[in-house]
Parts: C-alpha cells; sequence; structure tokens
C-alpha cells in the first residue's frame, strides 16, 4: 500500500532530532514563544510530508503528544516573567490547534489516495456489485399470517379485520358470554377507563359479529389479529398474542365441513397430511364446540413438542352457537357455520421452535434477525 519512501517524513531519527530541537528550545522559553509561528511551518511540512498513517502519528506526537512541543512549552509558562506567560500560552494553542488540523487534512487525503491507490491495485474487481444496503425482514407472525391468508383466500375466504379496542356487546354478550357468565372470568379482560364498557379485545371472536352484520351469507372470513389478556407473563402466556379467528356460514354445515377446513389449513402449514382428532371443547359461542389435535408432525414416537403424547393441541373450534347467528341477524334454522380460533402466536413457536411466546413481540433485533 504504501511506497517505500513514504516512511521518511517519521522515521526515529529526524523525529528524535525534531524532538531534540524543541526541548532544547523550551530551556529558553522566551526564545521558543517568538519562533512559534516558525515551529507551526516547520510541523506543517513535516504533516505534509508524511505518507502514511504511522508517519502522521509520529509527527503528532511530536508535537501534541503528552512530551511534544506544545506540552513542553506549556510547561515553561510558570517559569516565564508574568507579562510574557499569557501571549506564549496563546501561541501554544494556536499551535496546538494548527497542527491537528493539518494532521486530520492530511489524514483524510491519506485516505482518498489509498482507496483510489486499491482501485488501481490487482484487488479491486470493478465488476463486482457494490456492497448493498442491509435489508431488514418479515416478523415471522407477519410470514405465518400472510401465509395462511394466501392460503384462506385461495379457498374463496375473505380477510377481515376488527377494532383492538372492542365494546363489551361484541366481546362477550353477542357471543354468548352474558355478564357473569363463568366464561368471562378466563378472559382476564383489560377494560379501558370509563364505565367497563369498552375492553382490550380478549380474543378475535367478535370480528364473527361484525362479518355476520355486514356481509351477506353465505360467508368465508378469516380475521388475524392482535388479542390482550391481563394475566402474568411467562414462556407461554404474554399479555399481547396473535390470533386468526375463521368463520363460515352457509346451508348445512356440518362438523365434516369444519374437519375437512381444518385439515387442509394443516396440509398448508405443514406441508402434509396429518391425522386429526376432536376432543369436546366449551366455549359459548359454538354447539358443539372442540379442542382440535393433530398428529405430532415433529417425532413418531413422542417428543418435546407433543409431550411425548404424539398429538398436539392446535386450536379450538365448533359449530356456530344459535345465539350468534341470531346476534348476528340470521334464522340459525336456515343457516348454520363452523368457527374456529388458531393461535397464531403459538403456530410461530411451534413452526420455529421458540421456547417462550415473550421473545415474539419483545423487540430484540438479535431474536428477530434469525427469520
Ligand atoms: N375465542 C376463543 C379464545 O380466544 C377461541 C375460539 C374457540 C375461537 C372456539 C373460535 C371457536 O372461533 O370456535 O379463547
Amino acid at each position: 500500500m504504501s511506497d517505500p519512501a513514504s516512511g521518511e517524513a517519521g522515521t526515529p531519527g529526524e523525529a528524535d532530532s525534531n524532538t531534540d530541537s524543541s526541548a532544547d528550545a523550551s530551556a529558553d522559553a522566551s526564545a521558543d514563544a517568538s519562533a512559534d509561528a516558525n515551529t507551526l511551518a516547520d510541523a506543517q511540512a513535516k504533516i505534509f510530508a508524511c505518507d502514511d498513517v504511522d508517519a502522521l502519528k509520529a509527527v503528532e506526537r511530536e508535537f501534541v503528544g503528552k512530551q511534544g512541543v506544545v506540552a513542553q512549552l506549556l510547561a515553561s509558562i510558570s517559569k516565564l516573567p508574568p507579562e510574557q506567560r499569557r501571549g506564549v500560552g496563546q501561541q501554544a494553542n494556536a499551535l496546538k490547534q494548527g497542527v491537528q488540523e493539518a494532521v486530520q487534512n492530511r489524514q483524510q487525503t491519506l485516505a482518498e489516495a489509498r482507496v483510489a491507490a486499491d482501485r488501481q491495485g490487482e484487488g479491486f474487481d470493478a465488476s463486482l456489485p457494490p456492497p448493498r444496503p442491509r435489508r431488514g425482514s418479515l416478523h415471522p407472525l407477519t410470514q405465518v399470517t400472510r401465509e395462511l391468508e394466501d392460503l384462506f383466500q385461495s379457498m374463496g375466504y375473505t380477510v377481515l379485520d376488527g377494532p383492538e379496542i372492542e365494546t363489551d356487546y361484541y366481546n362477550f354478550e353477542a357471543l354468548n358470554i352474558h355478564a357473569d357468565h363463568p366464561a368471562r372470568d378466563s378472559h382476564d379482560t383489560f377494560f379501558c377507563e370509563g364505565d367497563g364498557h369498552l375492553v382490550m379485545r380478549t380474543h378475535t371472536s367478535p370480528v364473527q359479529i361484525r362479518a355476520l352484520e355486514t356481509l351477506k351469507p353465505p360467508l368465508r372470513v378469516v380475521v388475524p389479529g392482535k388479542v390482550f389478556r391481563h394475566e402474568s407473563t411467562d414462556a407461554s402466556h404474554d399479555h399481547t398474542f396473535h390470533q386468526m379467528e375463521g368463520l363460515v356460514v352457509d346451508r348445512d354445515i356440518s362438523v365434516a365441513h369444519l374437519v375437512g377446513a381444518m385439515k387442509t389449513l394443516l396440509r398448508g402449514i405443514f406441508d402434509r397430511d396429518l391425522e386429526v382428532r376432536l376432543r369436546p371443547g366449551y366455549f359459548p359461542f359454538v354447539e358443539p364446540g372442540f379442542e382440535l389435535d393433530a398428529r405430532c408432525p415433529f417425532c413418531q414416537e413422542g417428543c418435546r413438542v407433543c409431550k411425548r403424547t404424539r398429538w398436539i393441541e392446535l386450536l379450538p373450534c365448533g359449530l356456530v352457537h344459535p345465539n350468534v347467528l341470531r346476534a348476528g341477524g340470521l334464522d340459525p334454522d336456515e343457516w348454520g357455520g363452523f368457527a374456529f380460533g388458531l393461535g397464531l402466536s403459538r403456530l410461530v413457536m411451534l413452526r420455529h421452535n421458540i421456547d417462550d411466546v415473550r421473545h415474539l413481540l419483545g423487540g430484540d433485533v438479535r431474536f428477530l434477525e434469525q427469520f
């Protein structure tokens, strides 16, 4: 990089002789003070002659280092008659500033020259693409949400959105969870200030009612979104997490339709057919209600993920309760439906083997960079 001559300005001999001369000069501080302008010019010439960073550092040290010319000049002030002190102090500072400026300028020139030299050298390949700016990535929750939206849209579902602050009516009442219903306890609700009429939605199910109110049956919708629960957090609980609600309303809907749709969903998520089973589950807005389990996609004979049962609990679901259809303005004798509540956060954890749900919304870039 540096040519052989580059070290000359900083050769020890030269630096030494200069330090010596400045040491001599500082023995007679007043003489040195008068020679100050010359000293700066001398320093600038030396700096300008430096052809590499090491040489430049040596000259810098010689003038503004701990034992350098400026330091010696300042140290000599106390020995001077009072009327000279101020002037010598100012000159020392001017010298210091002048040297620092010259060093900085030289540094920049050398850096630019080095880049130019590199470009001419053999290591530089002008045909290589320039370094790209670092790109971020989609949050794993966003990735799963988008995949599932695509999957459901391919099956004719509409993707809906709903408010994260809900009324008591949509979050509970219209979903057949009346005041004093014990199911309200398990929802660990955040109530908004005021009369308790507004809540942070505890699930995405309220959008079922909003969908029934605004869309004409037959209908198929999915609703991805954030939900909130007032509970103490641990590896499997967070106060904020993500769900995807599903609702299908049509004539003559049976559990077979529900199971068929869930198997298609599983194929989309795990890329293969998985056996499923239904266990009874209680949710006031479906009847009958189920917990749907799928064969563990990660093992043949039991593992940590399925807790050695070979089944993973995947999602609660059921046939829409007649009271919910009524709340949505439909006649339950004419219309039926199924609904499901997919835990998106849990799904992301399963997919990427994440052991603590709090990582998902923790905002730690080291975690997010992995996806
Ligand atoms: N909303 C329920 C919850 O968060 C989950 C759920 C259960 C949704 C059954 C449904 C369903 O659509 O049919 O606890």
